[in-house]
């Protein structure tokens, strides 16, 4: 079945509208670092002030014990939104309090309010499914309807994205609709050739969308810190770069099964070997089998794939119709081990056909390595929740919506 949007709601002018988006920003010293998320929520709030909806927007921020906590208070989301969207936002100090009340009330057509975090209220993330929805019945009474947009939480059964739903008319906003339709793209005969670009540090992280995607894809790609993982079942020295030695029987099945299946499961001829972990490290590349062999004998750590490799995989992405990549090539964060990562993105740039940016580390990466969020097909929104769609889980805030 497919997802009700925003148009089966009807006329919204005059409505109390409440946006459940995903406003999870990382914050430093209480300024924004990355506001993709504020961005991404654009689309539907404009399209709602410009009909006459009175929006009051909800979001989760970080993960505070179910109590107020300042660290975690959505007011500097509340200004960015104001400056993004070119008008005042109200913003309430509390979630379903008097202050949300006032300010909901103080809505006059096309106006906005933000009201606080909700994981300050224990009922928004509570197991128990009554608790849960009497705080759902809390939040319902600040609007006429709810339009779902937070996609990075749709994974999540809780109050917001999964009870509230039920208890009001409720569709999905323009962003969760988008990235349905991309991500759906990537398991629902995806054009070929399909390449999926797998990285991040833990291999353990990626099981279930690397037994969804095994039999879907033509190429996968390995480079990150699981890389090691794969490198040690080949029978690999690794030095003292991360290795998960429980997975090692996971990753020879995989490589079993790309073989019977003809998917090219390719792993990296060389890395970036340091000296230990920072910036200021000694490094050199080496092949793929000889990391025990630099100046740093087994106290070398792999941090990031070498030149050959990355040029391996820019050119293999180049040639593909469909790409999915999550998860960094190397510790981009320190300039001298950003390479591999950074020659990925470039690639995904230049793909003639659908290219997708799983959402988390590796959206943070390419806007922190300069490229904008239009050189590629797609930058998801969700980290945990794009991968659990990708695993062909079923997601509670998005079954509450109508998708199968
Ligand atoms: C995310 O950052 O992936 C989403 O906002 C969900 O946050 P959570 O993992 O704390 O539920």
């Amino acid at each position: 079945m497919a997802l009700r949007t925003l148009d089966s709601l009807g006329s919204l002018a005059g409505k109390r509208v409440i946006v459940r988006a995903d406003l999870n920003v990382p914050l430093q010293d209480g300024i924004i670092t990355d506001d993709g998320r504020v961005r991404a929520t654009l689309p539907t709030l404009n399209a709602l002030i410009n009909q006459g909806a009175r929006v009051v927007v909800c979001s989760h921020l970080g993960r505070p014990d179910g109590a107020p906590d300042p660290k975690y208070s959505l007011e500097p989301v509340a200004q960015r939104l104001s400056e993004l969207l070119g008008k005042p936002v109200a913003f309430a100090r509390d979630t379903v309090g008097e202050s949300a009340r006032e300010a909901v009330a103080a809505l006059e057509d096309g106006d906005v309010a933000i009201i606080e975090n909700l994981r300050f209220n224990p009922g928004e993330t509570a197991k128990d499914d009554a608790t849960r929805r009497a705080f759902a019945e809390e939040l319902a009474t600040l609007g006429d309807v709810l339009v779902s947009d937070g996609f990075g939480v749709v994974h999540r059964k809780q109050a917001s994205v999964y009870d509230l739903a039920e208890i009001l008319p409720s569709a999905a906003g323009f962003l969760i609709e988008k990235e349905v339709d991309v991500l759906d793209r990537l398991t629902e005969n995806p054009e070929r050739p399909y390449t999926v670009v797998l990285g991040g540090s833990k291999v353990s992280d990626k099981l279930g969308v690397i037994d969804h995607l095994l039999p879907r894809v033509d190429r996968l790609l390995i480079g990150g810190g699981m890389l090691f993982t794969f490198l040690a079942a080949h029978g690999h020295k690794v030095g003292s770069s991360l290795l998960e030695a429980d997975q090692l029987d996971t990753v020879r099945d995989y490589m079993r099964r790309a073989q019977e299946s003809g998917v090219e499961l390719v792993l990296p001829t060389d890395v970036v070997v340091a000296s230990k972990f920072g910036a200021d490290a000694e490094h050199v590349v080496t092949s793929a089998d000889g990391i025990e062999d630099t100046a740093f004998g087994a106290s070398g750590l792999g941090l990031d794939i070498g030149p050959e490799t990355a040029e391996r995989f820019a050119a293999l992405v180049r040639d593909s119709k469909t790409v999915f990549w999550n998860g960094p090539m190397g510790v981009f964060e320190l300039a001298p081990f950003a390479a591999g990562t950074k020659a990925v993105a470039q690639a995904l740039t230049q793909v003639d056909g659908l290219s997708v940016v799983g959402g988390g580390d590796s959206a943070a990466a390419v806007r922190q390595l300069g490229f904008a969020d239009d050189a590629f097909g797609h930058i998801s929104t969700g980290g945990g929740a794009s991968l659990e769609f990708l695993e062909g889980k079923k997601l509670p805030g998005l079954e509450v919506l109508g998708w199968q």
